[in-house]
């Protein structure tokens, strides 16, 4: 036996395996810190916990309609409406076991062999390796920090061929942080309405985490003539410190809302009874929290990029929202480590800050952009003052 060509095109994801390392260090008592895990470290809120222990309670334990219980659909409907001034009816509405589910169902449910996908680098890892399991074509189109990490128009439409299908969007963005206003947004629709065959994935996954009084917008909104051809993506897991009750979801058009119910009633059938029941309270409850949160990491941006721009080589854009920043490390390659390692690559940096500062970030090799590294600041403020220190000494330490 072994395993099929379509696994066979994809990998683990990267971001996954830096978790699980630091996970083996810290067992095995290395005072290591991770900066390298993609999830909120504030706790889910208690009204939402309540939520999923009364609906255990009260015995709603049972399967469930596969794409969502009309609650859920209800109160992501609303949510639609509330945040993003969007009209969508239940039958627009996908839940699904986590963002990334809603973004395996969308691109196994239409992408077919020789169908291309846009994805501006760097990515959210998982992107690439979807459309391959399905058989697709990535077509990535570099955005780097000289254009803030965003696509541009230009770039968009030298990407765009009459195979492609599907230019997927995100904003603000893992890895950078970066963020599309507006305006920025109707440029780039602007391109994708002159070709109909062209679908937009918009993974606003990190809506509710941005800075500085940021006008958060969505590609459907600002670009109504796209409304049709646009799935829009979300979910709990970031805004609501939801990452381990996986649920994400999405809204679009009614066919592709039950293509994408096909595939999940003959893969995962519907998402954790219990996790939905505490997503409706997530949507329908208390929402000034967010901003509370999205100050609070504001603040850690503002330290992390402070500290990080006084490192020898390394030049750290400010982003506009999310929890990570992707410095460029361009400077400190051809430079030697105190151990006489010579970096060549991000993967070499990211091992020499590992090894030797105790400290885990991720290369941008896996985001598709290098010479960068993502750092997550989804942490106290203490360990990032801390994991900074570790990394200006390393950096100051390069030959
Ligand atoms: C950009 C982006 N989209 C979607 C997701 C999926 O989130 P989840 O599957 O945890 O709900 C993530 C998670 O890291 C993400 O960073």
């Amino acid at each position: 036996m072994q395993q099929s060509a379509a696994l066979a095109r994809i990998s683990p994801s990267p971001t996954l395996a830096i978790t699980s390392r630091v996970l083996e260090l810290k067992r095995a008592g290395v005072d290591v810190i991770g900066l390298g895990a993609g999830e909120p470290d504030f706790d889910t809120p208690d009204h939402v916990k309540d939520a999923a222990i009364e609906a255990i309670r009260a015995g709603r334990t049972k399967y469930t309609n596969v794409d969502g219980i009309p609650e859920l659909k209800a109160a992501i409907v609303a949510k639609f409406a509330r945040d993003n001034a969007l009209a969508y009816t239940p039958d627009q509405v996908s839940v699904n076991v986590g963002g990334k589910h809603t973004l395996f169902n969308a691109i196994v449910a239409t992408v077919e062999p020789g169908d291309e996908v846009v994805i501006p680098a760097p990515y959210w890892v998982s992107y690439p390796d979807v459309v391959q399991f399905a058989g697709g074509t990535p077509v990535v189109v570099a955005a780097g920090p000289e254009q803030g990490y965003k696509l541009t128009p230009e770039a968009l439409d030298a990407a765009i061929t009459p195979r492609t299908k599907w230019v997927i969007l995100n904003s603000p963005s893992n890895p950078t942080g970066a963020a599309y206003t507006a305006d920025e947004l109707k440029a780039l629709g602007q391109v994708i309405a002159r070709h109909p065959q062209v679908w937009v994935f918009a993974d606003d996954m990190y809506e509710h985490i941005t800075y500085d009084g940021f006008a958060f917008a969505t590609i459907a909104q600002v670009c109504p003539e796209l409304y049709e051809r646009t799935l829009t993506v979300n979910g709990c897991s970031k805004a609501y410190a939801m990452t381990g009750w996986r649920i994400g979801f999405a809204a679009g058009a009614p066919w592709l809302i039950k293509a994408m119910a096909k595939l999940q009633s003959q893969s995962t059938s519907n998402p954790c009874s219990i996790a939905q029941a505490a997503a409706v309270a997530a949507l329908n409850g208390d929402q000034t929290f967010l901003a509370t949160r999205a100050a609070a990491f504001q603040v850690r941006r503002d330290l992390v990029v402070g500290m990080l721009n006084a490192a020898e080589d390394i030049h750290c854009p400010m982003p506009e929202g999310a929890f990570y920043v992707y410095p460029s490390i361009a400077g400190v390659i051809g430079k030697t480590t105190p151990n006489g390692r010579r970096i060549d690559t991000d993967e070499d940096f990211v091992g020499y800050l590992l090894d030797d500062a105790k400290v885990a970030a991720v290369q941008g090799a896996a985001f598709g952009l290098s010479p960068a590294m993502r750092i997550s600041y989804a942490t106290s403020d203490d360990l990032l003052r801390e994991a900074c220190t570790r990394i200006q000494t390393a950096c100051a330490a390069l030959r």
